[in-house]
């Protein structure tokens, strides 16, 4: 009755009854064994903040496979007689560091570090998988389902690499000791499996039964103990609940790893068997073995389509029966080993019990009701490649781990290869409607055609778009774009096909998919070697730690074993007004301690401060009128989080009838002239331009710029942990902002603010999203924990965060334009909008669009006119997001100047170049980068490549920025700054908070220039509202440069304080015995500084980008093929750091410009994409394939702090290049369509979709000459 595994080499025995028959590892790793360095963030296997790795014994081979796995998918007992590893256990302070912890924390590859760990183990499982022999094609390519937010994965990449065996990147020597690690032992006695580990079926208290079965004969004995009813699952690698989560009510859980005939495979010459529990990584395996075969050379094909299945760690617990089981349960899913397997007429065999077997086709057992049939095996013909020709396909939103937008087999019988005559044909689809799979009519069409016969070309493309009718079906893509889609799949399939003589030449590339090279990148900067540790480009303070899982986050610390978890409640009626609400069927679940609503607030129902940010309530709990989809209306507290959350779906809410009409976005209100609903900017220009007459040659234009919302998408999720302590509420939250978190807490609970004491070590990740938002969990676990008198535990989910949560405010612009024919502006207006959300917290129009609109350009009171307005809306209250409203500012005049560029008919360099402000610093920057980055060959190389290209087109880009970094808003950074006489180190604490941005490393570096001691002697200490009283927030790229400059001060107080005694003990005295001397003369040895408003004052921060990208036109992806960008850093304070923001804030940019894309019911308000499946922030292959940065060199910032510049959001803006390289790509394609010349409305995010639509591309008109 018990499970044995081992973890990090410690044997572990539980009896499986004392664990919900659902615990995964991931919970039982953290909880239970309190080993944290495995995170979690989606719980669906699409973040990697979860992967460790198992050894496990395969029960067909013996052979003991290492594979890395998703903690939060893998379930507890499913891991009888293995071997796990995590991240702690792969090195630490104590036992050491490994290898990959230490390169990936030398080459600067942490930023917060909350995903790092997740990285480190999946790169460990990828290189126990290969005995070490990796190539770096393949470490690039393993990486699909890790999600980085912060570093732009470049380092990350770089780090990883260096372990491949054809690596040329530098290896340091500790990589030499990774052999150690391959030593495959069996988990549990150390020596080779017996494979006796049968155990009898248990039952625990919540009525499941849990089986092992060993033979298809044990999986039909459990099988036989389901009644009629009964819900019952074969656990292979349940990882479909990544996809559909599972039922609550399973009654029995049947593991079928152990199962041989479901795990073994054949090739014969006529046949390949694979097992129906046989992984997508066996699976592959046996492809590239079956590939060297006749007959199965289509099986090269198959790898390449199940290597854009899900991601790594997925595919190799995922299994094919798994998969095609979701696709039996849920017809709408765009399974990609279905519409493979369904196109090469892949058989299956199915078991109605261990002796009866079945063969049919996929769609037979796809529609066979019979229950508990077990999938045995599929089986997979020989198509000899004289007679057969086969081609798969997948489109996807962006580089791996997205399902298909849509998906495609094609196989075609030869009756005559020469004449390319056609015998039979299957074309199939996936993911345009549940009933369409095989088009039929182009499948009976082919057979005795030539296939690449003009006419048979074009009466496919004629019928096909009629058959071919895709279901709506939101957030999934518009029918429209998967329509023309499945065209061009068909289409491509055969341009790549067909003799080349038969295809015309700039066709050609049209046939193929778009390849990524190698990713690469380089960083200039310069240091500064007499002001080091300044300026020198060290190694984050805790990066180690980090890249060990030793770095603690909130949701990391224990509280005592009675806290409680936490889950809202939500309304979902936008506008009606609560009448009642009823928990009675929450409260009674097993396991549900309270619900709490907006009467049980014994203060203000308000999670924000009232200030100059907030200037209205945002309130806690909805307690009339609802004002979103999703707003919160209360709080469960139960003994574990998923029956929190489950729990918090019975409460029933009762709403009085709504009239009214809603508007959940701006759109609406603006087609509907709501003007009640629009506030204009108190800093709108009023006086019109007084403009001089038209001149011969003058253009005139106007257009939209229309910039959706972006959610931030932390790794650490919206986390708080409050815990009565004495007769104070101690609060560990994941907060940016400590002062407005305690004071919210405070009033919400009507209590002295010193009675709230908040203490924050690190945060996972933030960029806006936890200055304010994080106040709505930490104000609910601290009325629960004050309540109850318990520590309340209250992590959001990926869902509650997406649906509750305000995200980057949208925005739209209105301009218009006069120029010369040179270009030079003589009247730019624009009248812009930003949506605020049902209230103008935060707001960004006056205070960060306004003032970043001018740009780099001279745009003046004579030919400048700008109006913002905030649009109040039903959704959630809009909230800061990386570089808030200066991105859109910048992106809005950078949109108008490429118009006018293009109106004019002119260069857009030469555009910029006429309408620069004379004198500024980009006059200079300007022609040199132009020149450093060879644009104007560059350009001309891309029009004539567009020339011969009618299918593939490319673009450049180019994006100039000024941002505005406005200090006003820094009035207090609190620091405190200590040193131990015992040694003379020194630890330091600040009112900011390290969000993986480096204000601990730079506090430290210069703590230690100016105490002149050595770095690692200086420790950064977790923030608290004791020494971090009244801090300001952490945000707007600032607080690094205040925190260090309130450092230098404490540092100058000890420094004066010491001199006295330094000058008695003359200059040969150490450090040591200049602090043991101060110590016994009372020399306090303990100083608190703050940054004060002013003393670092407004300045602008320069950058330049050029982004080219090479666009597939048929499908709407890109490669994004080289980036620069030049930024004016100042004097660097930390070189690796800012290298690494800018990085990072980049490909952000890229995320929000391209993949990210929000989808609402826009009747109800409800926000459809709302988890890592729908949702799609860029990932490791995203990125640019050449990455160059540099930080601008000589050039001091005369008012910053040691004459730098701060990094943090503003690279963000220069991401809006790549709508630029997308408009020049798409233009071409335009061109050759044969449509007008005009400008095309491409705003965020300009998705596959947005380039298929715009290409002008018509399907009927597909042909191969
Ligand atoms: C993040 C993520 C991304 C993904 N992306 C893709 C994608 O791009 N394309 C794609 O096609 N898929 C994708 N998937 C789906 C993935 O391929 C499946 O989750 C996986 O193959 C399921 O296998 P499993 O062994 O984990 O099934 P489990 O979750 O263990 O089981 C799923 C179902 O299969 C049934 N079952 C299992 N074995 C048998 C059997 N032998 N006979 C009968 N029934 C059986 C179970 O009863 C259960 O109902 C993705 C999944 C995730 C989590
Ligand atoms: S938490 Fe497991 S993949 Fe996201
Ligand atoms: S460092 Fe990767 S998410 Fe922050």
């Amino acid at each position: 009755m018990s499970i044995k595994f081992n973890v990090n080499g410690f044997p572990y025995e539980v009896q499986a009854a004392d664990y919900a028959p659902d615990t995964t590892l991931n919970a039982f790793l953290r909880e239970h064994l309190h080993l944290t360095a495995t995170k979690y963030m989606c719980l669906e296997g699409g973040c990697g903040s979860c992967v460790c790795v198992i050894r496990r014994r395969h029960p067909v081979s013996q052979e003991v496979q290492s594979r890395a796995a998703n903690s939060c998918l893998t379930l507890l007992n499913t891991c009888d007689d293995v071997d796990i590893m995590t991240d702690e256990g792969l090195g630490n302070q104590v036992s050491g560091y490994h290898p990959i912890q230490k390169r990936l924390a030398q080459m600067n590859g942490t930023q917060c570090g909350y995903c790092t760990p997740g990285f480190v183990m999946n790169m460990y499982g990828l290189l126990e998988q290969h005995g070490g022999q990796v190539s770096m094609s393949q470490v690039e390519d393993a990486f699909g389902g890790n999600l980085c937010r912060c570093t732009g994965y470049r380092p990350i990449l770089d780090a990883m690499k260096s372990f491949a065996v054809d690596s040329t990147i530098e290896v340091p020597p500790e990589c030499v000791d990774i052999e150690d690690s391959f030593e495959l032992l069996c988990p549990r006695t150390g020596q080779s499996c017996k494979g006796s580990c049968s155990r009898p079926p248990l039952r625990d208290q919540s009525g499941s039964h849990w089986y092992w079965p060993k033979s298809l004969a044990e999986l039909f004995s459990a099988l036989g103990q389901v009644g009629n009813g009964e819900l019952y699952i074969l656990v292979a690698g349940n990882t479909a609940h990544g996809v559909y989560r599972r039922p609550r009510d399973i009654k029995h859980f049947i593991d079928v790893n152990l199962v041989p005939e479901l795990r073994q495979y054949s090739i014969e010459a006529d046949q390949l068997l694979l097992g129906g529990n046989v992984t997508l990584t066996d699976a592959m395996q046996v492809f590239l073995l079956a590939a060297k075969r006749p007959g199965f050379e289509y099986c090269a094909q198959l790898w390449q389509h199940f290597n854009l299945i899900a991601n790594v760690p997925v595919r190799n617990n995922g299994t094919l029966a798994g998969n095609i089981s979701i696709k039996k349960q849920h017809f709408e899913f765009p399974s990609d080993v279905f519409i493979t397997f369904e196109a090469l007429d892949v058989h299956v065999l199915v078991y109605d019990n261990p002796s009866t077997q079945r063969v049919m086709t996929l769609l037979s057992y796809l529609g066979d009701t019979t229950p508990k049939l077990v999938l045995g095996g599929f089986i997979l013909k020989a198509y000899p490649k004289e007679r057969f020709l086969f081609r798969s396909y997948k489109i996807l939103p962006r580089a791996q781990n997205v399902h298909a937008y849509v998906n495609a087999g094609f196989l075609i019988e030869w009756q005559d290869i020469q004449r390319r005559i056609v015998r039979s044909a299957r074309i199939c689809f996936g993911n345009i409607r549940p009933d369409y799979i095989h088009d039929e009519q182009v499948e009976q069409l082919l057979p005795g055609k030539d296939l690449y016969d003009p006419a048979t070309v074009a009466q496919i493309f004629q019928q096909l778009p009629a058959s071919l009718q895709p279901e709506e079906r939101p957030p999934e893509a518009s029918p429209e774009y998967r329509q023309i889609l499945a065209c061009s799949l068909l289409y491509k399939f055969l341009l790549s096909t067909a003799p080349k003589e038969r295809v015309r030449d700039s066709y050609r590339t049209g046939g193929l998919l778009l390849e990524r090279p190698l990713s690469s990148g380089s960083q200039t900067f310069e240091t500064i070697k007499k002001n080091y540790p300044v300026t020198q480009p060290v190694q984050k303070l805790e990066g180690l730690i980090q890249c060990s899982g030793e770095a603690t986050y909130m949701n990391d610390l224990l509280t005592t074993s009675n806290a409680v978890h936490c889950a809202f409640v939500t309304a979902k009626r936008v506008g009606a007004t609560i009448v009642q609400i009823d928990p009675s069927a929450a409260l009674q679940c097993k396991g549900v301690l309270a619900f709490y609503s907006a009467k049980d607030i014994p203060g203000s129902n308000n999670f924000v401060p009232v200030d100059q940010f907030t200037p209205e309530v945002d309130e806690l709990f909805a307690a009339g009128q609802v004002k979103y989809y999703d707003q919160p209306l209360g709080v469960v507290a139960a003994l574990t989080h998923d029956t929190a959350v489950y729990a918090a779906t019975l409460v029933v809410v009762t709403y009085a009838r709504y009239q009214g009409k809603i508007y959940t976005s701006m759109s609406q209100v603006l087609a509907e002239k709501q003007t009640d609903r629009i506030v204009c900017s108190k800093n709108n220009h009023v006086e019109p331009l007084k403009l001089p007459p038209l001149a011969p040659g003058d253009v005139l234009g106007r257009g939209i710029l229309e910039l959706e919302s972006q959610y931030h998408f932390t790794m650490e999720p919206q986390t708080t942990i409050a815990v009565p302590l004495d007769n104070i509420l101690q609060v560990f939250c994941a907060t940016q902002w400590m002062d407005a978190t305690q004071g919210a807490i405070a009033k919400m609970l009507g209590v002295s603010v010193n009675s709230i004491q908040l203490q924050v070590r690190r945060v996972g990740g933030a960029y806006g999203a936890k200055v304010t938002r994080c106040n709505m969990v930490a104000c609910a676990a601290a009325l629960v924990a004050s309540k109850l008198r318990r520590p309340a535990r209250f992590v959001q989910t990926i869902e509650s965060m997406m649906e509750s949560n305000g995200k980057r405010w949208a925005c739209r612009s209105d301009y218009e334009f006069r120029a010369r024919a040179s270009g030079s502006i003589i009247m730019l207006t624009n009248n812009y909008y930003e949506d605020a959300g049902c209230n103008l917290n935060e707001n960004v129009v006056d205070f960060l669009t306004m003032p970043s609109l001018r740009n780099v350009y001279n745009l003046t009171d004579s030919n400048f006119r700008a109006k913002g307005n905030a649009i109040r809306t039903d959704a959630p209250s809009s909230t800061w997001c990386r570089a808030p409203g200066t991105a859109e500012g910048i992106a809005m005049t950078e949109t108008a100047v490429e118009h006018i560029a293009f109106t004019c008919q002119l260069d857009p360099a030469d555009v910029r170049l006429v309408n620069l402000q004379p004198g500024s610093k980009m006059v200079q920057l300007l022609p040199r980068f132009l020149a450093s980055t060879e644009y104007r060959k560059r350009r001309t190389q891309i029009n004539l490549f567009n020339s011969q290209n009618r299918w593939r087109k490319r673009g450049i880009g180019l994006a100039l920025m000024s941002f505005p970094l406005n200090t006003t808003v820094g009035l207090n950074y609190p620091v405190t700054v200590a040193i131990y006489h015992e040694d003379g180190s020194v630890v330091l604490s600040h009112g900011g908070i390290e969000i993986g941005q480096g204000v601990n490393t730079k506090a430290a570096q210069v703590a230690a220039l100016v105490l002149g001691v050595p770095l690692d002697q200086v420790r950064v200490e977790a923030s608290n509202t004791v020494s971090g009283a009244n801090s300001m927030l952490t945000a707007n790229s600032m607080t690094s440069e205040m925190v260090g400059l309130a450092v230098r001060k404490a540092c100058d107080t000890l420094n004066k304080r010491l001199a006295p005694v330094k000058e008695r003990l003359g200059a040969n005295a150490t450090w040591l015995q200049v602090l043991q001397a101060a110590y016994l003369q009372s020399v306090f040895l303990v100083a608190t500084e703050s940054y004060k408003l002013g003393d670092i004052p407004n300045y602008n921060i320069y950058g330049l980008s050029l982004t080219e990208l090479e666009v597939d036109i048929l499908t709407g992806n890109h490669l994004i093929r080289r980036v620069d960008i030049l930024e004016d850093a100042g004097e660097s304070l930390s070189p690796h750091i800012d290298v690494g923001q800018v990085e990072g804030a980049f490909v952000m940019g890229l995320g929000y410009y391209l993949t990210e894309l929000l989808v609402y019911d826009r009747q109800t308000g409800r926000i459809l994409t709302n988890r890592t499946w729908n949702y799609h922030p860029p990932g490791a292959k995203d990125i640019p394939i050449d990455f160059r940065i540099e930080l601008l060199q000589k050039s001091p910032n005369p008012v910053g702090f040691m004459r730098s510049k701060a990094t943090g959001e503003p690279a963000l803006c220069l991401a809006v290049g790549v709508l630029f390289a997308m408009q020049h790509a798409i233009q071409s394609a335009r061109k050759d369509a044969g449509l007008p010349r005009e400008w095309v409305r491409l705003g965020a995010p300009t998705t596959p979709e947005t380039v298929v639509l715009n290409s002008g591309s018509q399907v009927e008109a597909f042909a191969l000459q």
